[in-house]
């Protein structure tokens, strides 16, 4: 429940505090998780191809399991002609040789279950790869047949169909509309793919495709997973008639497009099918989840998702796209939280992913990253390496102190930066090709692992060359040496992730600090526990308090009585008497 006031601070708290929201004790394991996304191209190579593998990644669970995280989310590995990095789906319920088999899942499954964490798969439904079997049916089937209806498939405009159906621009750059050769030789009718020409989108309008993704959700079940996080979910239904919409196809507002105005995104009959999902997980007990990768503005309407009968959870990308400026973060914090509580939800928050510039990387730069979104090359300005590393640090110990659960990206617990130096003919995001290089993609962010620093690869494989090259200051923070240092970034998280799991933060509340909240910091309480971020270029005074744990090692060690530019701190502000 959330509470809109002002109330008079503790004791050791001089000014008012604004409460947002209230302590949430609600059953669910998820609603205070946190969980890590293992993208496993890039985890680890044990096969030695260069490419991660799931054998890698059952081999190094351990780790995520001493880093104390509550639940992994891998994306896809199943069978695909790998055009968009797996998430062009040939197979849904097998596992593409490039990763394995369904022995070595069934082996990742076991292994941990054993180390007592959940597994979480991707879920892949508005479009498939188009060597998927159903849609090379349709490609074989006429027009207006059952087979053609599994997909978008329209008569192109102009004289001879020449010209598209509409003027939909792809995701990834280019039409969203592809010609087809009728089976008879001759120029056909168009698909819609929302992405690549290699991912067709599914018509959501016909109860055929509803029946084979129930069949996909239970064949994961079956074999144990704790639940999906479904693909650009925002996006099945389109509406009625196909109509023309001038923005881009991602319809996202950190491009400046509002969502919910674009006809391919957020319509109303989404929700049922998150509804019938819903009550397929419940059949498997209370604790199987949905997570939305549902890009949907402003917040109130993403509440809509993750109604008490619909997706358990929702991405925050409102959040990822706050950047560090204290007023922005906070209107973010405060709207989701508000949103979420009115239908009963936690939030999420979240920094880094497979899709955006790692946040080490976007906080190196002193104002906005140059191409957010769009990937870094040689050519770009470079970011001050050290600087967005310890940003980074401050970032993820404020978002960590948040009450809600959190996702957080392989390789940020070691503060990795983007990969920028990738040459051209390496680049594997179809972003590259789609736009005669114009956006570099996401490749940056999808460098593979370093595990151990004297192995080949940083340990990553011993094998081939990794599919993207490592820049040379991995080898530097690979996690063995980081294991083996008390003030590094590796060391960082996990006491984060520790202390987080004893306070109970994530289960906690939320109420700014209004003496602490300026335009160059920003400041919450969680219970007893304070939370304070220097988002200027001074340092400040510590307030006084008990220091729990600071982003910055080095002043943790030295005692530091000042926070520094870009630093966070954890401190106790009072112990009795402490009210949620
Ligand atoms: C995934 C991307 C993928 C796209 C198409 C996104 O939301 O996170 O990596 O390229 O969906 O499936």
């Amino acid at each position: 429940m959330s509470v809109d006031s002002v109330l008079t601070a503790p004791a050791a708290l001089a000014g008012p505090l604004t409460l947002v929201h209230a302590a949430d004790d609600a059953p669910g394991w998820w609603r205070s998780a946190v969980i890590y996304q293992v993208y496993p191209r890039s985890f680890r190579d044990l096969n030695g191809d260069g490419v991660g593998d799931l054998a890698g990644i059952t081999a190094e669970l351990p780790q995520l399991a001493e880093l104390d995280v509550d639940a992994v989310w891998l994306s896809p590995f199943y069978r695909s002609p790998q055009r968009d990095a797996g998430y062009d789906v040939s197979d849904y319920c097998d596992v593409d040789p490039l990763f394995g088999t369904l022995s070595d899942f069934d082996a990742m499954m076991a292994e941990a279950t054993r180390l007592g964490l959940r597994l979480i798969v991707d879920l892949v439904p508005n479009h498939c790869s188009d060597q998927h079997t159903a849609f090379q049916a349709a490609l074989a089937a006429p027009a207006g047949s059952p087979e053609r209806d599994m997909f978008i498939f329209r008569d192109g405009r102009g004289d001879s169909g020449e010209l598209p159906p509409n003027n939909w621009q792809s995701h990834f750059g280019g039409p969203a509309w592809t010609r087809i050769t009728e089976p008879d030789g001759t120029p056909g009718q168009w698909y819609l793919h929302l992405f690549d020409s290699s991912q067709p989108d599914f018509n959501w309008d016909n109860d055929a495709v509803h029946a084979e993704f129930e069949r996909v959700l239970r064949f994961w079940l079956d074999r144990g997973v704790s639940g999906f996080r479904v693909d650009v979910a925002h996006a099945l239904v389109k509406a009625p008639g196909l109509p023309e919409w001038g923005g881009r196809a991602d319809g996202n507002s950190s491009h400046g497009f509002p969502g919910h105005e674009a006809p391919m995104f957020g319509q109303p009959a989404l929700h049922d099918i998150y509804r019938a999902w819903r009550r397929i997980l419940a059949e498997y007990g209370p604790d199987r989840i949905l997570c939305a990768e549902a890009n949907v503005d402003p917040l109130p309407r993403l509440a809509d998702w993750v109604r008490p009968d619909e997706m358990h959870q929702a991405f925050n990308f409102p959040y990822l796209h706050a950047g560090l400026d204290p007023h922005r973060m906070r209107s973010v914090i405060t709207d989701s939280l508000t949103a979420l509580d009115a239908v009963g939800a936690p939030s999420t928050w979240v920094l880094s992913n497979h899709d955006v510039v790692r946040h080490a990387t976007r906080f190196g730069y002193n104002g906005p990253a140059p191409r957010d979104g769009d990937g870094i090359g040689p050519a770009d300005a470079q970011p001050d390496e050290e600087l967005g590393r310890s940003r980074a640090a401050a970032a993820s110990m404020f978002m960590l102190g948040l009450p809600g659960g959190a996702y957080l990206y392989q390789g940020e617990e070691l503060g990795l930066p983007d990969g920028i130096d990738i040459p051209d003919h390496k680049r594997q995001d179809p972003t590259f090709g789609r736009t005669g290089g114009e956006r570099l993609g996401r490749d940056g962010c999808r460098v593979p692992l370093p595990w151990r620093a004297a192995e080949p690869h940083a340990g990553f494989g011993a094998g081939a060359d990794p599919w993207l090259p490592q820049p040379a200051s991995f080898t530097a923070l690979a996690r063995d040496t980081q294991a083996a240092s008390p003030s590094s970034h590796l060391n960082l998280y996990r006491r984060m992730l520790e202390l987080r799991r004893e306070l109970r933060l994530g289960q906690g509340s939320l109420a700014w600090i209004e003496d602490w909240c300026t335009d160059s910091s920003l400041a919450f309480l969680n219970g007893s526990t304070a939370v304070l971020m220097n988002l200027g270029g001074d340092p400040l005074e510590l307030p006084a308090g008990q220091v729990l744990l600071r982003s910055s090692t080095s002043a943790q060690h030295d005692g530091a009585h000042q926070l520094s530019s870009g630093e966070t701190v954890w401190l106790e502000i009072y112990t009795e008497d402490t009210e949620n």
